[in-house]
């Protein structure tokens, strides 16, 4: 083969007259009936290569190239003619005069065509997966990863942790997901599971002494699927031994604000990043992972209407229900064909929420006309000026009120809140808002269960000041745990862990587990707090997210060379699929039903 000198990404006007060899891709050609031009391409950039009748095999070849052929030419480096260079290109300033070309491979006609602006479904991207990586946007984002994962590595190295790998057939670590199981073989009727998490392995790493361990662990959870979540990903996953809630976020965000500065065109995010308590992030924002990017804090009325005339929230009032109320810039310009359009699709997220009715209020734009709002009658004067002073609320906006438990109020507005921030275009591109949340509730009541669950996880410690709570009132007690965000999206959570056996029984008492299957599923991490555990925690950083978040993108799937689709499956090799009866029968495994469910 015709062996490249150069990348496709290398030339320049100084590189005038030079003899190279090139490989690439047939990106475009342009047959101009006796000059043909074809735009080479690889990873590394894309050069104009010209083959002219003067050189008749190659221009014999070149009339029958055609997209994604495989080629390689060798020719002379010029200068493009004054007036049609590249300034788009980085090598726009040359272009290489072919005398020999070579069709390394040809191409079929292809499903969609390589360029950014792809119009294919995502279907058809991820069977032929191969080709869309070529577009040189993932490829970007490919790229961008491998250095992301680098500089990772780098950073941990340098503030003196080990990688170590963890078993990925393994027991059941809870991360609050179904487990992927594998069956043994070898042990007919047993299974083991791929890991939700390396979560109790790299405690017990620190229970070995490793003291900093760190490692890009790819994890597995079966749950359902969004824009931000994948079957199998990849943390960050640190811990570190001897160290409190403050050592873990030093180290984490000074690791994000590196990524940022060295990955990204934005400027590195100031130190130290704002924090919020669990309990004020609820509050203001109605999320523990608040998108801070934009304002709109939601605001209590609870106290401005404790003498209301309006029946539902006094209603509401009266039964110990929170009121609160979230601004609408500029919506009160909206006609009124379009308002009301928009408040019934507000209407529409905040029930998904639970909310059973969303209120709104206007302020006409002109401050004299009147109200819209078919319930502002109800309010008086005074009542009115209030909630407009308390919301910030200006000429031209809306307020919109909800009048429920804390919990559906929080999330009911806390998601209008984005949907608002959205469609009013209230975020401005190219920001890295971090976060922290601390202080997270240990657990959690799971209505449907009727049980406790761990908010985090089951091996999180309680705050040593609420510790004594822990059974007489679990719901007050705080954990030493702490979640990274970035611009609305979680992007890690951690805690200090329970280091002790008897604190570690008492969570697990309080999460329902008895003794008996406390043992069994746990009884090695009981076991190793009674040889010499140092008091230790870490986090994990989803890797997948943070690409995702430095590429500005709006999918992980965009982040992962081979990713799953919103179904898990993976079109191109056809994953998930059925295997031999052969198969099974070595694993002592008969499928007794099978819901045939719908390909997309
Ligand atoms: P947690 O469950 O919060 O913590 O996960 C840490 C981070 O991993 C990312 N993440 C995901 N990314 C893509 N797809 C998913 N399905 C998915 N699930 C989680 C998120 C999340 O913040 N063992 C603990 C960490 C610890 O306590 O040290 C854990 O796994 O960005």
């Amino acid at each position: 083969m015709l062996k490249r000198t150069l990348t496709c990404g290398d030339l320049r006007a100084a590189d005038d007259g030079r003899q190279v060899t090139l490989n690439g891709w047939a990106y475009r050609r342009r047959d101009h009936g006796n000059i043909i031009f074809i735009d080479l391409r690889d990873r590394y950039g894309v050069t104009q290569v010209v083959i002219t009748q003067d050189a008749a095999e190659a221009y014999a070849a070149a009339e029958k190239v055609r997209s994604e052929f495989v080629l390689a030419v060798r020719g002379t480096v010029r200068l493009r003619p004054a007036g049609m260079e590249n300034p788009g290109l980085d090598t726009g300033d040359v272009e290489v005069v072919v005398s020999e070309l070579v069709v390394e491979n040809a191409a079929k006609p292809l499903p969609f065509e390589i360029r950014d602006d792809v119009e294919a479904n995502e279907y058809t991207r991820l069977k032929y997966r191969y080709l869309d990586l070529r577009r040189p946007r993932l490829q970007e984002n490919i790229i961008l990863r491998h250095r992301s994962v680098k500089l990772m590595r780098d950073y941990m190295d340098e503030h003196g942790f080990l990688e170590i790998e963890t078993p990925i057939l393994t027991k059941s670590t809870p991360e609050g997901a179904r487990d992927y199981l594998v069956p043994s073989r070898v042990h007919p009727g047993k299974f083991y599971a791929l890991p939700q998490s390396p979560q109790q392995f790299k405690q017990l790493l620190m229970v070995a002494g490793f003291d900093r361990y760190f490692q890009i662990a790819r994890c597995f959870r079966d749950e359902d699927l969004r824009a931000d979540r994948q079957p199998e990903f990849t943390q960050l996953d640190v811990e570190m031994s001897f160290v409190d809630q403050e050592d873990v976020i030093d180290l984490i965000s000074g690791l994000c604000r590196q990524q940022v500065a060295e990955l990204t065109a934005a400027a590195a995010p100031s130190l130290p990043f704002p924090r919020l308590t669990y309990a004020e992030a609820m509050d203001r924002y109605g999320s523990d992972k608040p998108d801070i990017r934009f304002g709109l804090e939601l605001q209590n009325l609870g106290d401005l209407l404790s003498d209301t005339g309006v029946g539902f929230l006094k209603a509401a009032l009266a039964a110990g229900n929170q009121v609160k109320a979230l601004r609408g810039p500029g919506l009160a310009t909206l006609s009124g064909q379009k308002l009301r359009e928009r408040v019934k699709a507000y209407e529409e997220v905040v029930r998904i929420y639970g909310a059973k009715g969303l209120a709104w209020l206007d302020f006409p734009a002109d401050g004299e006309s009147a109200p819209k709002s078919p319930i502002a009658k109800f309010f008086n004067t005074d009542e009115l000026a209030a909630i407009a002073e308390r919301c910030q609320a200006e000429p031209g906006d809306v307020v919109f009120i909800v009048a429920d438990t804390g919990k559906v109020v929080a999330a009911a507005l806390g998601e209008l809140r984005l949907r608002i921030a959205r469609d009013q275009d209230l975020i401005a591109p190219g920001q890295f808002a971090f976060l922290w949340v601390v202080d997270f509730p240990l657990v959690d009541w799971n209505e449907d269960e009727n049980r406790w669950d761990a908010m985090h996880h089951p091996f999180t410690s309680p705050k040593p000041e609420d510790i004594d709570r822990m059974e007489s009132d679990p719901a007050s007690v705080r954990a030493n745990a702490y979640d990274i965000v970035l611009n609305g999206v979680e992007l890690g959570g951690g805690s200090i862990r329970i280091h002790q056996r008897d604190v570690q029984e008492r969570m697990f008492k309080l999460l329902g587990h008895s003794p008996e299957a406390t043992a069994l599923k746990f009884g090695h991490m009981l076991d190793a707090f009674e040889f010499g555990t140092p008091p230790h925690g870490g986090i994990a950083l989803g890797i997948d997210r943070f690409i995702m978040l430095l590429a500005s993108e709006q999918s992980i799937r965009e982040v992962v060379a081979f990713p799953k689709n919103q179904q898990a499956v993976e079109p191109m090799t056809g994953t998930p699929d059925v295997v031999d009866t052969a198969q099974l029968d070595m694993l002592g495994i008969r499928l007794v039903s099978i819901e045939k469910k719908e390909t997309p």
